[in-house]
């Protein structure tokens, strides 16, 4: 079978193309902030069973599985279950599926932490985000009482095509503003977990980054097709739309303006960070 007939779940993107070449290109960023917020749990980490929804190619369950007793995931590219399963071999704590995190087959109360990471943009492709109330309804369903909720995201602020973190986005402006369109404003996503009951909701933005360290001090990695199908955006741009943030980038790399643009970006990064970690509780 082709990598691009294979079950996929994201709203813009497959995923199944995009996975041959993630792990290379990416970085599990918050990785560290997330486990701190899973040790705040009265139960100790080690206790504890832990969902990771939309898990990709698997780059956050293989380092946090040898903290936790259990790890589950659901996963909706068959090309991203399938490499996982190959990274985590037969640890006998990890359990993965294929499938859909709108609609889980877990019992209610069953996880003592659930976290997404970077998926949260997949799930709609209305401006109302009904799909992202539909899977934090069902989050809070299979989360235990007490047990805690992380959503590793974007802000509009971040993903800025001229002001942002990502110094390539300003090169593909158009992409960036309709990816932007997709992810729910930070204060939005807060204030919706609020109206669905949940408690203790927090902020963090981890000090990590989200892609390999070459993007960040060498411009050409961006003009590279390996690197472009590591990152989603990329799925609202077509050929021509390539072609000419090729051009634009290459012209700006003779002339040395692209590195002035990379260290205002890393600036910016350093200020607001490339993520930002939203967590919550289910209350007791
Ligand atoms: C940007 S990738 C992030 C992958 C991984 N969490 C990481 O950070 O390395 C988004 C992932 O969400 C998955 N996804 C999107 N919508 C989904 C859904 N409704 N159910 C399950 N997985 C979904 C995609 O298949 C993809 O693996």
């Amino acid at each position: 079978m082709k990598s691009t007939d294979k079950r996929n779940a994201s709203s813009y993107c497959n995923y199944n193309d995009t996975f041959i070449s993630y792990d290379q290109n990416r970085q599990p960023n918050g990785l560290e902030e997330i486990l701190h917020i899973f040790e705040e749990s009265p139960l100790p980490v080690e206790e504890q069973v832990v969902m990771e929804g939309g898990f990709g190619t698997g780059a956050y369950i293989d380092q946090i599985r040898h903290h936790t007793k259990d790890i589950y995931g659901v996963e909706g590219s068959e090309q991203g279950y399938e490499e996982t399963q190959q990274k985590v071999g037969d640890a006998t704590n990890v359990h993965l599926e294929i499938g859909n995190i709108l609609g889980l087959s877990f019992s209610d109360d069953f996880f003592d932490a659930y976290m997404v990471n970077q998926v949260l943009h997949h799930l709609d492709t209305k401006p109302s985000y009904p799909n992202l109330t539909l899977f934090l309804k069902e989050s809070k369903r299979v989360i235990k009482p007490g047990g805690v909720l992380t959503i590793n995201t974007s802000s509009q602020e971040q993903l800025n095509p001229n002001s942002g973190v990502y110094w390539n986005y300003k090169y593909i402006e158009e992409a960036a503003v309709a990816m932007q369109a997709r992810y729910a404003p930070i204060p939005e996503l807060v204030s919706t977990l609020g109206e669905l009951g949940f408690t203790d909701i927090k902020t963090t933005t981890p000090s990590g980054k989200l892609f390999q360290e070459q993007y960040y001090h060498d411009p050409r990695l961006a003009l590279d097709a390996d690197f472009q199908k590591a990152d989603s955006i990329f799925c609202f741009c077509t050929e021509k739309h390539i072609d000419e943030a090729n051009s634009l980038i290459r012209s700006d790399i003779d002339d040395g303006s692209v590195h002035q643009h990379m260290e205002q970006t890393a600036k910016q990064a350093e200020k607001i960070g490339e993520a930002v970690i939203v967590s919550a509780r289910k209350p007791l």
